[in-house]
């Protein structure tokens, strides 16, 4: 195993000691027939996507004596603070599987975290091994399969537009699936080549119903995105066997529905990068979906465009359509259903109903029958505001739940606005006024528009997890409203190299790299001093392969290339000719392979937006009062709210006597017999385990770097253990490397 360079000096201060004094409830008792929740053999921890354990060793009585049992330490994160580990492990026969930030596969002893082996997808892709974005990727977690007699045993694992079968006694592809190990996501998808950007990926891992591997992925969601197309692969062969076409195509069910004829040949997103859930005894996948692209300006797509934003069940053997149900009609916030739907059969006056729950950004459970899709609760179509801008059409109306209540405030008035100090009042009450819409589902406008819960939710990719014995579901909740403002697509001058290039950067970067260059100050990097850390190699590197969470622009022609880096470079130096003539652009080409547009929806979009802007004041604090990060139950057989408690804490304003304010954060919890929840999430870095009756915090303990991620828990040689990946990596966090593993003291 690799020496992990500071696990000697790595302590966790265990913060708080409150031990509970309620018992065990009676009702956990499960029925017989029901299904083993002992494990943590998928993602999301079973195929109902219910983050639930069964295991109860660790519990309300003892959960304060929780100490660190073991720590993995991969040592490629990346020295930008970049990098993150995303990843919800697994665990098959008392291995733990999971990725790294660099998204190399590991399968470790998970009593001890010991390394087993580990796959490096670089090995494979030695064309991509002098480009070091190409191995800087989002991984939300693996999945494993194994035939009936329990031979041919791999897990499947995505990396970037590759999904790999890894051998889980040698961790190497497994040879004879697809084209000697993997497949391309990017083959398959029934487009013309040359219409869209060809940027297809994969983030939350695909899930496995028999022989089947169905996978969603990752787009660029600009108006020239690739097509959202649900697939299924033969799990032994890596073989197509089914697609979904998420924007029909012509003689399909829903294609009715478009305006324009065409819209199939020319869109694409409503893509699940999400996640999904399987009722293998009925054999329906449910699949939420994504906006169709672009996020914001939906004149190019009128009509409610199905199926984007939509919950779709879908036959799990054949892929056919079965029913669906779409959340945000013609989304023009980004409103992408963010995380795997939950299958928990709830009560409801007497009657028991095989449902499905699925939580949205904009703080929201929509939840049906499951069987044909009829809605528990009512869900009431609202009327809302028409679009200002000139060619957009927002749809006049929206569904809304009655019940369950929402799990998020969404509404950000001047009396929300942050009153932490009188100067912050001030400063950010200005900052308010100037925004001109207020209430959800406003059209974006030049006059700008509060996106409240905000881009990232609300609910995120982090999910919700349910108890399936009280049909209790517990989610994560961030409360930041964020600004939307549209502006006219920057156009420069094209007779000149810099104007050209301004042009180019305008189509393709502003929505995230901002009008100005600045990025955002914490998920999308300022481009303004680029120069100094890149050259333009460097730069073709980065736009060929994407980092992180950003695309790559493989449809973008040479000749933008150039003037676009040129616009870039002139920036701090006039010198391009000097870097340019450098004599190693021929070699990097290998890495960049251009596939040029013929054809470029991007051009027929007006407007563009000014970048994902959070509303913080000067210190960095969200601009609206506390609580800005909660923990939150939602009992789905009445649809109450059950309670509502901060996540996580900023412990200088708790100093001063604020009450705990909660934060921003990514990852999602995990529910247990044992009468816990189990969430980091919070920038805080801490890992938590709080009462499910109560949403008291029982037991936290600090990170060496926040755990944006969903831990896992699992029992091995009688032993209960709690995992957390530690990457950090996101607003504002440093970056990490490390799995941290919890149990009770012998
Ligand atoms: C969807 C959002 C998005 C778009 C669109 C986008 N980027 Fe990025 N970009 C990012 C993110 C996120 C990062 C940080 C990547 C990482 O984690 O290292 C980044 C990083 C970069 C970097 C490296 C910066 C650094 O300090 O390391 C460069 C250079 C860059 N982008 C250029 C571009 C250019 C040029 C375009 C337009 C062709 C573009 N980006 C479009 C999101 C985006």
């Amino acid at each position: 195993m690799k020496k992990c360079k500071r696990s000697h000096t790595l302590t966790v201060t265990f913060i708080l000691l409150l031990v509970s004094v309620f018992g065990l409830s009676s009702c956990e008792d499960s029925p017989a027939s029901a299904p083993d929740y002992s494990g943590w053999n998928t993602y999301a921890g079973s195929k109902d996507g219910l983050r639930y354990s069964s295991n109860d060793q660790i519990n309300r009585d003892n959960v304060s004596k929780l100490k660190v049992a073991w720590t993995y330490c991969s040592g490629d994160k990346d020295t930008n603070n970049h990098s993150q580990i995303q990843c919800n492990p697994i665990m098959i026969r008392g291995i733990l599987y999971g990725t790294t930030p660099r998204v190399k596969l590991f399968a470790l002893n998970a009593a001890t975290g010991k390394q087993q082996w580990i796959f490096d997808p670089a090995s494979e892709d030695t064309s991509a091994i002098r480009n070091p974005s190409a191995f800087f990727k989002v991984n939300r977690g693996v999945v494993f399969w194994e035939d009936e007699n329990g031979n041919n045993q791999r897990i499947i694992y995505s990396v970037g537009s590759k999904t790999y079968a890894i051998d889980v006694t040698d961790g190497k592809p497994v040879r004879s699936f697809g084209q000697n190990g993997y497949i391309d996501l990017t083959q398959n998808i029934d487009r013309e080549e040359g219409t869209y950007n060809p940027y297809i990926s994969n983030t939350t891992p695909g899930i496995i119903y028999k022989d089947l591997i169905i996978m969603g992925c990752r787009v660029s969601e600009e108006a020239d995105a690739a097509p959202g197309t649900i697939r299924a692969f033969d799990v032994r062969t890596g073989q197509l066997r089914w697609r979904f076409h998420t924007i029909p195509h012509p003689g399909e069910l829903g294609y009715e529905t478009w305006p324009d004829k065409d819209a199939w040949k020319k869109l694409g997103s409503a893509n699940n990068w999400a996640g999904m859930a399987v009722d293998e005894k009925r054999g329906i996948v449910y699949v939420p979906t994504g906006s169709v692209g672009g996020d914001f300006y939906g004149g190019i797509r009128k009509g409610q465009n199905l199926y984007a934003n939509s919950l779709l069940a879908l036959d799990a053997l054949t892929g056919k359509y079965i029913w669906h149900f779409q959340v945000i009609h013609h989304d023009l916030w980004d409103r992408d259903l963010p995380a795997n739907p939950n299958l928990v059969t709830i009560k409801l006056e007497g009657k028991e109903i095989d449902a499905v729950a699925q939580i949205t950004k904009h703080g929201y459970v929509f939840l049906f029958d499951r069987t044909n899709g009829k809605p528990v609760f009512p869900i009431e179509e609202k009327p809302f505001p028409a679009s200002d801008l000139p060619g957009e059409e927002a749809w006049p109306t929206q569904p809304l739940p009655v019940l369950p209540e929402p799990f998020a405030r969404q509404n950000f008035g001047p009396e929300d606005v942050t009153d932490l100090t009188p100067e912050a009042h001030k400063e950010m009450m200005e900052k308010y006024l100037k925004v001109k819409y207020r209430a959800m589902f406003t059209p974006p406008s030049k006059e700008s528009s509060w996106i409240f819960p905000g881009f990232d939710g609300g609910g995120e990719w982090g999910g919700a997890a349910v108890d399936p014995a009280s049909a209790i579901l517990y989610i994560n909740s961030t409360e930041l409203p964020w600004a939307l403002t549209m502006v006219d697509k920057i156009k420069g001058d094209i007779t000149t190299e810099r104007g050209a290039g301004q042009t180019v950067y305008g189509k393709y970067c502003i929505a995230c790299h901002g009008p100005e260059l600045k990025g955002n100050g914490s998920s999308f990097p300022s481009l303004v001093d680029v120069g100094k850390k890149y050259n333009e190699q460097q730069i073709l590197g980065i736009l060929g392969t994407g980092r992180n969470m950003m695309p790559a622009f493989k449809q973008v022609s040479d000749q933008d290339k150039h003037v676009l880096i040129a616009f870039l470079l002139n920036r701090k130096s006039k010198n391009l000719a000097s870097q340019s003539g450098s004599g190693t652009t021929r070699e990097s080409a290998s890495v960049t392979t251009t596939i040029p547009q013929k054809y470029s929806i991007l051009d027929d979009v007006p407007y563009t937006m000014t970048g994902y802007n959070r509303f913080l004041d000067k210190d960095g604090y969200p601009g609206i009062k506390p609580p800005w990060g909660t923990l939150n139950a939602v009992n789905l057989n009445s649809g109450k709210l059950l309670w509502k408690v901060p996540l996580g804490e900023y412990p200088e304003l708790t100093a001063k006597g604020i009450p705990v304010t909660g934060t921003e954060g990514y990852g999602g919890p995990l529910v247990t017999k044992g009468g816990l929840i189990f969430i980091a999430a919070s920038r805080d870095g801490r890992m938590h385990a709080f009462d499910k009756n109560t949403g008291q915090l029982l037991w936290q303990a600090q990170l060496p770097v926040p755990g944006y991620a969903t831990p896992a828990t699992y029992i091995v040689d009688s032993k209960q253990y709690v995992v957390i990946a530690c990457g950090g990596g996101k607003i504002g966090s440093k970056s990490g490397d490390q799995y941290i593993a919890f149990s009770l003291p012998d």
